[in-house]
């Protein structure tokens, strides 16, 4: 399965105006992530689903990821009185209303004709930001022209330091500031569900596995309309080698050395951001060769199988990283109170991957958006709950039932 390099809108007037509506009815109906991947489940065929769903081996990244999460225990703090929580900050520079960011994903526009312009748009919307993948489905120009808003572009150069550079010119041309430089895909990991359902790597129908995925096809009517009426084309051949976004999965392992990423640093003339980030050395040597930021992120849990949970490993990337570089972590975010956590032990802002695919999937943009409401309305109540006026009052004190007056100010 290829989306074409050249994609086009979000599809033909008339079908739009089946599908708004429809969208909007199911983003309405979305109250929490799990709502929305019960919906994106629904929505698209279940080898697109397990794309999105699945992690790398036995998972059990994936889960530590979302477990480490679920053993948070906050200690709150009664008699503050009412709370009306600040939750603004800026991340390199740039403000935004929410410490959330979209994270870089592969292949959005299989999931719904709104595509990278559409979870750009809804971040926007929602005054945060979202990252460009290189193998999004839609080349930078086109993402960025359709969607009129800032947003980041996250780097994969499978072709090495030339396509890399390139890469980077078409991104500055487009408007581009910031750059994130994935660093966890030196080979891609081992997706058991895309491997079981034969379509990894390459995504591809053949005569082997074009028979079980039409019955998924078939089930799903509206996404494959959307899907045909939109320009991404089920295809019988692996992606072609040529352009921006394509090679596609089989191709997208990125072994960045930290000279590559130095050379980068070099070129680039806005803030860089390294993501991939699992350690404090890691995070020094990020600094050295001149991050402004690094993500801790496993990938989802979609590379290494046996890593640690990004929770986990945050504070250590956070006394690692110093007053050199902010601090951002993705993996297993499901919930405003896992932003909270997060960002008391010292992350700048979180990025979310799944949960805006699923609402992606679920609803479109407007999908992507209710995720990001859900999000910010319980972050919000999480800080009401525990007493905390301002984001910038989160520290780990939080986490401790002797808190009472760390707080700075
Ligand atoms: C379907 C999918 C595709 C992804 N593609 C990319 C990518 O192209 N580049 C990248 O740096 N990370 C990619 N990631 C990883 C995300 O950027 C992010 O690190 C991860 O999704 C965070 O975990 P979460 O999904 O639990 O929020 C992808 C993740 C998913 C789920």
């Amino acid at each position: 399965m290829t989306p074409s390099d050249t994609a086009g809108t979000a599809g033909p007037a008339f079908l739009q105006r089946v599908t708004r509506p429809m969208d909007a009815r199911a983003a309405a109906r979305l109250h929490s992530v799990r709502d929305a991947r019960r919906a994106a489940r629904r929505r698209v065929p279940a080898v697109v689903f397990d794309y999105v769903d699945g992690g790398a081996d036995d998972e059990v990244t994936m889960r530590r990821n979302a477990a480490a999460f679920a053993d948070v225990t906050f200690r709150p703090r009664m008699g503050i009185g009412p709370v009306d929580p600040h939750l603004a900050t800026t991340v390199l520079g740039t403000r935004v209303a929410l410490p959330i960011l979209l994270a870089p994903c592969g292949l959005v526009r299989l999931l719904h004709p709104d595509g990278p312009a559409g979870v750009a748009r809804a971040a926007a919307a929602r005054g945060t930001l979202s990252v460009l993948s290189t193998v999004a489905g839609s080349p930078v120009e086109e993402v960025t022209a359709a969607a009129r808003v800032p947003m980041w572009f996250q780097l994969y150069a499978a072709g090495g330091l030339a396509e890399a550079d390139g890469l980077c010119d078409r991104a500055i041309d487009a408007g581009i500031e910031v750059l994130v430089v994935t660093v966890d895909t030196p080979a891609l990991g081992n997706r058991t569900r895309d491997v079981r359902n034969g379509v990894a790597p390459p995504l591809r129908l053949d005569a082997r596995n074009a028979a079980p995925l039409g019955m998924q096809v078939l089930q799903r009517p509206l996404w494959a309309a959307q899907l045909a009426a939109t320009g991404i084309r089920l295809s019988t051949r692996g992606a072609g080698p040529a352009g921006h976004g394509s090679g596609m999965l089989q191709a997208v392992a990125s072994p960045f050395t930290w000279d590559d990423v130095a050379h980068l640093r070099g070129r680039w003339p806005g803030p860089l951001v390294v993501k991939g980030i699992l350690s404090g050395r890691d995070a020094r040597r990020a600094v050295e060769v001149g991050a402004d930021a690094v993500v801790v992120s496993n990938h989802g849990g979609r590379q290494l199988d046996g890593g640690p949970a990004t929770f986990a490993v945050l504070p250590e990337v956070v006394d690692a990283a110093g007053r050199d570089a902010e601090v951002l972590v993705d993996g297993g975010i499901r919930r405003g109170s896992h932003v909270v956590a997060a960002l008391a032990l010292g992350a700048r802002a979180v990025m979310v991957g799944r949960p805006y695919l699923y609402g992606l999937a679920a609803a479109g943009e407007a999908g992507v958006l209710r995720v990001l409401e859900v999000l910010e309305t319980e972050m919000r109540r999480t800080m009401m709950l525990l007493g905390c006026r301002s984001i910038d009052h989160l520290d780990p004190s939080w986490f401790t039932s002797d808190g009472e007056g760390v707080l700075p100010g």
